[in-house]
């Protein structure tokens, strides 16, 4: 890398493949860019917006040679140095899709080792007014959203991504507050919440069952996220009546419930408070549910010292971070029949299923959704098996 300081330059770029986090590779002078607002195979005039050590960032200002795919971006504050909440308005959705399918496959053989075509399913959207909780920032009482990797607040009068049924938030001022968040919950109820006002709490109906959940607590944010999620868990762990089952990072219960109505005891544990309060109240019809609030390692931990040796069932759904080492150990140690990890994050997914891998768990199916149009976020369910029906068990990782 030059010594030469080139942020603010425009240089011409032959944009290469995707990469996770909303951009592609490109290469100047021999060093790695990570371009904005472009696509696969398109020549463009780019401005470099970062410079360091290993790589540049910039953003395709002019596009000389467009790829096929590559459609007017629907929201008119998409595009370089605007509005930072989506990453390909610039790409038609079928595109956006293949990117995203593009993104999982490449990060599996990355980091996890691991092949794998990948196709993503759509929730049957166009990718637009999906978003039924939307956070954004406040400057000087206006609210609006922050350009990528920047706090320069962008004004914004709509957001085409947000559920067309959620709250203005938008058309008025928010004095003394530094975020306002939108939600409209699935039976159309709205709530608004500030950093000063917790915004109490709405119900999210899934398959005919309530769900009472913090309004700022976590649920998932596609209306039919919970639904495709839970289909995908269920169809790939197959729940025999009777089966023990674990749910780890449980939430307010999703999951938990519908193992627990497939007649299966089911061990839950989440570590927020609220949210194990309310999965408290939205699974009491359910005895065989035992809820317990901690961190899911030290839970495990202590439900070892207690005798658990062995669960037939584990769903885990991790935040953005993934499980990790311990947690998968953990986890294989009680040798279940199947496990279904759901996903946020490509990358913490592959970490954790090559871990996986080395403790005797392959992938019997991996599904991937795009329940976050316009943005580069994916949902991944993947099913693991012993391999051969061994299973290595925790003490095999060192
Ligand atoms: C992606 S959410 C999944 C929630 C739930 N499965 C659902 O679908 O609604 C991750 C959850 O993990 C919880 N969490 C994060 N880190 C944790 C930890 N170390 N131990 C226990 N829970 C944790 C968060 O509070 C959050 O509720």
């Amino acid at each position: 890398m030059t010594g030469e300081n080139l942020v603010g330059t425009v240089v011409e770029l032959e944009v290469g493949p995707v990469a996770h986090g909303g951009h592609c590779v490109a290469r100047y002078e021999g060093q790695v860019v990570f371009v904005r607002h472009a696509l696969p195979g398109e020549l463009v005039h780019a401005r470099i917006t970062e410079q360091n050590a290993k790589y540049l960032r910039a953003d395709a200002v002019q596009i000389l040679t467009p790829s096929p795919q590559r459609i007017e971006p629907p929201c008119p504050y998409a595009g370089p140095g605007l509005c930072g909440g989506c990453d390909f308005q610039h790409a038609n959705v079928v595109e956006q899709r293949r990117l995203k399918a593009t993104v999982v496959s490449d990060t599996l053989r990355r980091i996890g080792g691991i092949e794998r075509t990948v196709v993503i399913e759509s929730p049957g959207d166009d990718g637009l007014g999906w978003r039924t909780r939307q956070r954004y920032a406040v400057v000087d009482g206006r609210p609006g959203m922050y350009a990528h990797r920047s706090h320069d607040l962008i004004q914004i009068d709509k957001c085409l991504i947000a559920h067309p049924d959620s709250p203005d938030v938008l058309g008025r001022r928010w004095p003394g507050v530094a975020s306002v968040q939108s939600v409209v919950s699935s039976e159309g109820k709205t709530a608004v919440l500030t950093d000063s006002d917790p915004g109490g709490r709405v119900v999210e109906v899934v398959r005919g069952r309530r769900f009472r959940v913090e309004a700022g607590g976590f649920w998932q944010v596609h209306p039919a996220a919970p639904e495709t999620l839970v289909d995908a868990v269920l169809s790939g762990l197959e729940p025999v009546p009777g089966e023990t089952a674990l749910d780890l990072y449980s939430g307010v219960g999703l999951f938990a419930a519908f193992l627990a109505e497939a007649g299966c005891p089911v061990l839950a544990i989440e570590g927020d408070k609220d949210a194990v309060r309310n999965a408290r109240r939205n699974l009491h019809d359910l005895p065989g549910v035992t809820l317990e609030t901690g961190d899911v390692d030290r839970v495990l931990n202590t439900a070892a010292g207690q005798g658990l040796e062995h669960v037939d069932l584990v769903v885990l759904d991790p935040p953005r971070t993934g499980a990790g080492k311990d947690v998968v150990r953990r986890i294989a140690a009680l040798t279940p029949r199947r496990v279904a990890y759901v996903a946020c994050d490509p990358a913490a997914l592959a970490r954790d299923l090559k871990i996986f891998g080395r403790l005797g768990y392959g992938i019997a199916s991996l599904r991937a959704f795009d329940l976050f149009g316009m943005t580069h976020h994916i949902e991944c369910v993947a099913i693991l098996e012993p391999v051969d029906g061994e299973v290595a068990g925790a003490g095999a990782l060192r």
